[in-house]
């Protein structure tokens, strides 16, 4: 008979009753007539406890009992039992009655034997570090907010759009795109063929592309933001949101950048920016108390290992406002602060029109407002080109908006678009942007325009801040930046 299987994560009761397990050993112990094998699913952080009795288990058990190292694969057989713990409440152990080793393990091969390795270290070993605490961790926290935001969105009666990866815009006109282009293009002869094997004679059908111009007819990228193409669905289907890769080619070596992000971004029509700040809120105040409702035991890790503030800090986060301050205030304030001693700071000259630089958004939202900050109203000329002009402000800045969240700096990034054709012609022009390459953007302030705003939220970086981890690398499963693809 087949046992029922249970995740370690459900193993919650002593139910007595047998059931199979199935995971990874994460050490084992043996005493002269027991050994206590303490096994991981992935499913939560503790896994369960297997006793083994030498007296209860056959000689097949007990054979299999020697081939058991950290890192093997195991089925585990047995009711589940109360364990006696010190703290006084009950931990559920299983009574083993069967193990069997699926897939050993050399020891002296797997380079998780050991207990603690940096995370510099586990980088190194993208493939295998979901098998320890914090990375398995941010995989189910991850998880938990990805279904969230679908959740906070389809609730509200946002339509889910998929935007291409591949694209010819260059939405925030950043120039950091990377390039897309076959491989033929250049070096054809680079390129391995199924057919390399063929006589040669028959081969020459392999140059049917003319690779002599862009496979797109036009020189394409990969997309930096879905933005572009959402607005195109807000303006038909009212509010809508993708959430899928972005990639960028900024060569900065820090650990809030990602070369391949996810992004979530939300496009609403018949809305402006006061809208779109309130959504960002609603949004991530949602996700957020998700989180905290549904994966206490990883953050309670989180918070004694990484950030001891971070459970208080996610706590406020939900239950207060989020500061307002408009980027002009913000700047004020950071120039009184950096007065009282320039050489704290890296980037101490700040004036308007400085892009404001992590240290300056941290220290907006760790120490003036302790709590998620939203700056808004930025000076024109940081921001991008679709970014509506705000004449209300002396015609200097754009409706544009950023979240800031202690630990991260920036979170979110929005504005209100430009819905007016001759105001957006005009822009392009002043950054040098051809209006012909954005023909299809322009018509839609052509044909029934509507005053519209989203933002863009950095999925990655909502990982980092609701971990309290250090680094965005560890945030994604397989981290690209400058210098590495492993994986
Ligand atoms: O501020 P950004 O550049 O805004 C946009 O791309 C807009 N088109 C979004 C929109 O309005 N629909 O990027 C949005 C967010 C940032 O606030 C940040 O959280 C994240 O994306 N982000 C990155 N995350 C990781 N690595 C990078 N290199 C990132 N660049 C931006
Ligand atoms: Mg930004």
């Amino acid at each position: 008979t087949v046992l029922p299987r249970v995740k370690t994560i459900d193993a919650k009761d002593p139910t007595e009753v047998p059931v199979i397990v199935k995971g990874w050993v994460r050490t084992i112990r043996k005493q002269k007539t027991l050994a206590f094998v303490q096994v991981n699913d992935g499913s939560n952080l503790k896994g369960i406890q297997c006793v083994v009795a030498f007296d209860d288990v056959d000689e097949t058990t007990m054979a299999q009992l020697d081939k058991v190292t950290t890192g093997c694969a195991v089925y585990v057989e047995g009711p589940l039992v109360s364990s006696p713990s010190k703290s006084g409440e009950q931990n559920i152990e299983m009574a083993a009655t069967k193990l069997t080793v699926v897939g050993d393990c050399p020891p002296d091969q797997y380079p998780l034997a050991k207990k603690r390795h940096t995370m510099e270290y586990l980088r190194t070993i993208a493939h295998l570090r979901p098998r320890t605490n914090t990375i398995a961790a941010v995989a189910r926290v991850r998880s938990a907010l990805a279904g969230a935001i679908h959740e906070y969105f389809q609730k509200a009666g946002f339509l889910y759009v998929q935007t291409p990866l591949i694209t010819a815009s260059d939405c925030e006109g950043a120039g950091e795109l990377f390039r897309v282009t076959t491989l033929d293009l250049d070096n054809v002869d680079a390129l391995p063929r199924a057919s390399d094997n063929d006589d040669e004679e028959n081969n020459n059908n392999s140059q049917a592309v003319d690779y002599s111009q862009d496979f797109f007819g036009k020189p394409s990228f990969l997309t930096v933001s879905g933005q572009l193409g959402g607005e195109t669905h807000a303006c038909a289907l009212g509010d809508i949101y993708t959430f899928g890769p972005t990639f960028r080619a900024e060569n900065s070596q820090t650990t809030r950048h990602l070369a391949e992000f996810n992004m979530v971004e939300p496009e609403m029509a018949f809305a402006d920016l006061q809208v779109a700040m309130a959504n960002a809120e609603g949004m991530v105040k949602y996700v957020v108390q998700h989180v905290l409702d549904n994966c206490q035991e990883d953050l309670q890790f989180f918070t004694k290992f990484y950030d001891k503030q971070k459970m208080a800090s996610l706590e406020r986060l939900v239950n207060e406002p989020f500061a307002r301050v408009s980027y002009r205030e913000a700047i004020g304030y950071l120039q009184e602060e950096i007065a009282k001693d320039p050489s704290k700071w890296q980037f101490p000259d700040v004036e308007f029109g400085t892009d404001l630089a992590t240290e300056h958004e941290r220290w907006l939202a760790e120490t003036k407002f302790n709590t998620a900050t939203f700056v808004y109203n930025y000076p024109k000329s940081i921001k991008a080109f679709y970014m509506r002009d705000n004449e209300e402000d002396g015609g200097e800045t754009v409706n544009a908006m950023d979240l800031l969240v202690p630990g991260v700096g920036e979170l979110v990034g929005g504005s209100q678009r430009e819905e007016r054709l001759d105001v957006l012609e005009k822009k392009l022009e002043e950054v040098g942007l051809d209006k012909e390459d954005y023909w299809w953007y322009l018509d839609l302030r052509r044909f029934g325009s509507v005053p519209h705003a989203g933002y863009g939220l950095g999925f990655e970086r909502l990982v980092t801040y609701v971990c309290g981890i250090e680094n965005i690398r560890d945030a994604i499963a397989f981290p690209r930046y400058p210098g590495n693809a492993e994986f």
